[in-house]
């Protein structure tokens, strides 16, 4: 196995949760990770030795505050395949940083009648942005189709990007079908068409080497409580030349040069971005998960989780469920996540018949309304995702666990 589970599970103290009378079995890592306590420690540490506001203070301890919150920057420029801090904003999440870009890149770069093209597998959080911007301008937002309910449909796809649309934004892999896009591919044509590119890194970045250079997309956001840090800190990387170009999100201390009674001008990168006081130790223990994700290795990572994910897909085959996404046969396009349904069973009986068994799986349209209710046709569908601590014999767990649902609910195999 490529990454020792059980050494990595002793640093997870969540894990030895009893729910329900019975031992843990959290597959739901998608809408949240557990914390190693080499996180807990970071975050922990920073408050009862290292404790002062950034930027602000001329003594030592605040300068020592400062260091370590410019040093997790770079911490995290690193780790996603770039260097240097300037391109690092921290927000609180994923989805802050989707809004700052449809803000202050989209007041500024979209006009009336200009398109907008994003996707049908998109969480809310790359959706209705863009959609607000659109109202705010009058643009046109599109949607590239899928095909087959798995993969992003690529002449649908082509066709879209003739419209020449202003911005191209993507989930990097889906959170419902664990679709992984073609990111480079896509963020290629989309430059040739004249777009702009974001991507919506949330379940990328966690589970895999991601080299944002390499990809070369103009933005990338994702959040630290999806990748072991904590919740409230969010990244959007941007190039820095078109993170130069762009107007502040949020106005207010910090990230001014000089203000007077009617003008004001602007910090410089990234602090142009960072209004106020930020989540100091929101970026402390970002800086600690990502060490832990290195020294684990991502390519360990993403190979433990295809690994659970291939063992899944057979046990749930041979369980009698229809998964959605990419199946075995398309591995290296498959993340972590698995939606799933029963036919007879509703998603929130599955999850709640699971949570009698210690299983913590999550239920519901796992906010992409339009992918699981218009595409995939169900009102809600129950849904497992794995992590760097989940193991076979869970999966099981869960497995066996279905078969009480169909008891409970007197539905025959
Ligand atoms: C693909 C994807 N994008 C965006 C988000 C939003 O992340 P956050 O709630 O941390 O802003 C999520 C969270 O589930 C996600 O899965």
């Amino acid at each position: 196995m490529p990454l020792d589970v059980e050494k990595v599970r002793r640093d997870f103290p969540i894990l030895n949760t009893v729910t329900n009378g019975k031992p843990l079995v959290y597959l739901d890592s998608a809408a949240t990770s557990q914390k190693p306590r080499q996180v807990i420690n970071a975050v922990s540490k920073h408050y009862r030795k290292n404790n002062a506001n950034i930027h602000r203070g001329i003594y030592k301890l605040a300068e020592e505050a400062t260091a370590q919150y410019i040093k997790s920057k770079e911490i995290v420029a690193k780790f996603i395949g770039t260097e240097g801090y300037r391109s690092i904003i921290y927000f609180r999440s994923t989805t802050e940083a989707i809004n700052a870009v449809a803000r202050a890149w989209g007041d500024v770069n979209v006009g009336k009648g200009d398109h907008i093209l994003i996707t049908e597998m998109e969480h809310h959080s790359n959706i209705v942005p863009w959609q607000m911007l659109a109202k705010r301008k009058g643009a046109i937002l599109d949607y590239a189709k899928l095909s087959e309910g798995k993969f992003i449909d690529h002449q649908d796809f082509i066709s879209k990007l003739a419209l020449k649309p202003k911005m191209v934004a993507f989930t990097h892999v889906s959170n419902v079908l664990g679709t992984i896009n073609m990111a480079k591919e896509m963020t290629k044509l989309a430059h040739e068409a004249g777009a702009a590119v974001l991507i919506d890194a949330a379940q990328s970045v966690p589970h895999m080497p991601v080299d944002v250079r390499d990809i070369d997309a103009d933005f990338f956001a994702f959040s630290g409580h999806k990748m072991l840090g904590p919740s409230g800190i969010g990244v959007l990387y941007g190039q820095e030349e078109v993170l130069e170009g762009m107007e502040p999100f949020h106005g207010g201390g910090d990230m001014i040069r000089s203000v007077d009674f009617q003008e004001s001008t602007w910090n410089e990168l990234p602090w142009k971005f960072e209004a106020g006081t930020q989540n100091i130790e929101g970026a402390i223990g970002l800086a600690a998960a990502v060490k832990y994700l290195k020294k684990l290795g991502m390519e360990n990572v993403r190979e433990h989780e295809k690994a659970l994910t291939r063992y899944a897909l057979e046990k749930l085959g041979q369980a009698g469920v229809t998964t959605y996404g990419p199946g075995i046969e398309d591995i290296e396009r498959r993340a972590g996540v698995i939606s799933f349904s029963m036919k007879g069973a509703h998603a929130h009986d599955i999850a709640q018949v699971l949570d009698s068994e210690g299983v913590a799986i999550r239920s519901g349209h796992h906010c992409a309304m339009p992918l699981v209710t218009k595409v995939l046709g169900e009102p809600a569908v129950p849904r497992m995702s794995f992590y760097i601590y989940n193991t076979q014999a869970e999966i099981d767990t869960a497995v066996a666990a279905l078969g009480k649902v169909r008891e409970v609910l007197k539905i025959g195999a």
